[in-house]
């Protein structure tokens, strides 16, 4: 059901750009009119997904998947249609009550108390009692710009001065929840204390926690991060992800660092395609939001031991969804940040246009402590190595390396390929389609050209009485009837019109699987109209033919025989 009429979702849906809404899920790169990426709707590693300013819908060369913003949205966060339009709506600043609707989450507070938070570290640091950090940053080569792009703030040696703040302007429950107060029997107290204060934001770049660094004295801990609250997931967002995402889209090149300081440098030597993972082991979701940044991923994680377990961890989180990283390591346990300070900028792009493979990482990582001259060394050198191949799924990769540990270790290639686990092929499901009648092509491509033309729907008006097949016959007298009440034919209006009728919306992805054409020529349409009427009247002279074989009245054969016979003739 849907509470909103057809026109009122127009203007929700052309309030967005579908461009700019589905880039922030996808990685989407120009390219003639349209704009095309990987679709997150089947396994798929091609850019085979199309969308349009133009028309205002996506769609899937490969697996068919089509629909307008709200379909994206709602197929891709699993949300319910009424969800995604409000999400839309909020988007484009329209404000829409769909009332019976289960709201998703308001958390506008919790936003203003952290925009609150922000202005008031952001002066603290900027006040006398800023000076000390000031120094430290500069310190540390951080520029007064820098500072400011990266809203770099300072909490207070007071007990409570952001609470008084707060609580003046906002529910105690919704202070208390923010994750940057507490309370006790004397009353609010501000968490952090004494730092300097690093905003972290969520994916659309709003600032939902800070993690707060030691400047001036000692403490167990070098960082403080605001707890996890309900708008702060740190396994869902990236460091750096909202300013990255675009230039890494447009260099098809996105740098994984761990620490949130390796790429505020790398940032501000113009280096600005780099995210932080913030020194946890890389979440599935993660993974997956770096996999849709760009295509040539590198891991920069700290030259330390715990920087290379890191790499390795890193890079078995995206093995497992379809992606092989390249490795950056650097000498002397430096990290980015480090790095760049003593060597500039230059020596760090050196590295980065001459990455390592992962399989070269392993190959070191795993020989490092071991004597290959030693049996016992080289024996576990070996197996691990085949243990680490046997978890690649690049057959490239994989034989260059049987190769390399063959000529390292002087062990014979075939004795290394009888210990590899043959993996089983897997099949491309979308290859194997099923074989199309003429009948269906033709019914499939006329219906798939009345969703963009009217002047093909009053042929099909004109000139169909009936599509042969069910599903075809259905849809495309529902886009008719769309016509004929809004007296237009527009794609992504007809898709949302029709959603919540699953059979409709499954037959229009159909109709778009394997057929990607924008014009079409008068000639074209008359073919398939053709090619169903042959259908329908070889449909009728079977029926024609069946009836006179039953019946034994010779002049009513005759009739029927006639019959038959002027049927042919209208072929
Ligand atoms: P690092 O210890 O590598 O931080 O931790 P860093 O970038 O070198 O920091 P500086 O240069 O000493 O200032 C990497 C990441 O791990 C998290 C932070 O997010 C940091 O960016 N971390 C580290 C903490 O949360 N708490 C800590 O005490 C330390
Ligand atoms: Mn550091």
């Amino acid at each position: 059901m849907k509470a909103l009429t057809q026109e009122k979702l127009n203007e929700i849906r052309n309030s967005v750009n579908i461009v700019d809404v589905i880039s922030s899920y996808i990685s989407l790169t120009p390219r003639g009119k349209n704009y095309f990426g990987v679709c997150p709707f089947h396994d798929d590693n091609n850019p085979s997904m199309s969308v349009s300013s133009d028309k205002q819908i996506y769609k899937c060369f490969s697996c068919g998947a089509t629909g307008t913003v709200f379909k994206f949205i709602m197929d891709y966060e699993n949300i319910t249609f009424n969800e995604s339009v409000q999400k839309v709506a909020s988007l484009g600043g329209i404000k829409i009550d769909l009332g019976y609707v289960p709201k998703t989450k308001d958390y506008s507070e919790q936003y203003d108390i952290y925009d609150l938070s922000l202005k008031f570290y952001i002066n603290n640091i900027n006040t006398s009692k800023g000076k000390e950090a000031k120094e430290y940053l500069k310190e540390r080569g951080i520029t007064e710009e820098t500072i400011k792009e990266f809203q770099i703030g300072l909490a207070l040696r007071s007990k409570n001065t952001l609470a008084n703040i707060l609580i003046k302007k906002h529910k105690p429950e919704e202070v208390l929840k923010s994750g940057l107060i507490g309370k006790n029997e004397y009353g609010y107290f501000d968490l952090f204390y004494d730092r300097i204060m690093f905003p972290l934001y969520n994916l659309n770049g709003k600032v939902i926690a800070y993690s707060g660094r030691i400047y001036n004295r000692k403490d167990n801990s070098k960082y403080f991060n605001t707890r996890e609250t309900e708008i702060f997931k740190k396994g869902e967002l990236l460091y750096n992800y909202h300013r990255a995402k675009d230039i890494a889209r447009q260099k098809n090149q996105i740098i994984v660092m761990e620490g949130f300081m390796d790429v505020i440098r790398a940032h501000s030597v113009g280096i600005k395609n780099a995210i932080a993972t913030m020194g946890t082991a890389v979440t599935k979701e993660q993974a997956s939001l770096i996999k849709r940044m760009a295509k040539e991923i590198i891991l920069c994680f700290d030259g330390d031991e715990a920087g290379a377990k890191a790499t390795k961890a890193c890079a078995e989180e995206l093995n497992k969804i379809g992606i092989i990283p390249k490795v950056i390591r650097l000498e002397n346990n430096m990290d980015p940040d480090e790095y760049i300070k003593e060597y500039g900028k230059e020596a760090f792009e050196r590295k980065l246009n001459n990455p390592i493979s992962i399989m070269d990482f392993e190959l070191s990582y795993l020989k490092n402590g071991k004597d290959l001259n030693n049996a016992v060394d080289k024996a576990k050198y070996i197996n691990q190595i085949i243990e680490e191949i046997n978890k690649i799924n690049d057959d490239i990769l994989k034989e260059v390396t049987i190769k390399k540990i063959a000529d390292e270790t002087k062990i014979d290639e075939e004795i290394i390929r009888k210990h590899l686990v043959e993996k089983p092929k897997v099949v491309k499901k979308e290859k194997s389609l099923p074989k199309l009648t003429k009948y269906e092509k033709a019914e499939k491509a006329l219906i798939y050209f009345m969703l963009k033309s009217q002047e093909v729907i009053k042929m099909y008006d004109k000139k169909v009485t009936y599509m042969p097949t069910k599903e075809y016959r259905l849809l495309a007298r529902e886009i008719s009837a769309f016509y004929h009440e809004y007296n237009n034919i527009n794609e992504a209006s007809f898709i949302d019109y029709i959603e919540g009728d699953t059979e409709l919306t499954n037959t229009i992805r159909k109709v778009n699987q394997n057929i990607n054409a924008e014009k079409y020529t008068l000639e074209e349409i008359e073919d398939y109209i053709n090619v169903i009427k042959e259908y329908n009247v070889n449909t009728a002279i079977e029926r024609m033919q069946d009836k006179m074989h039953e019946i034994s009245d010779p002049l009513k054969k005759a009739e029927i025989a006639q019959k038959i016979i002027d049927l042919k003739k209208g072929v």
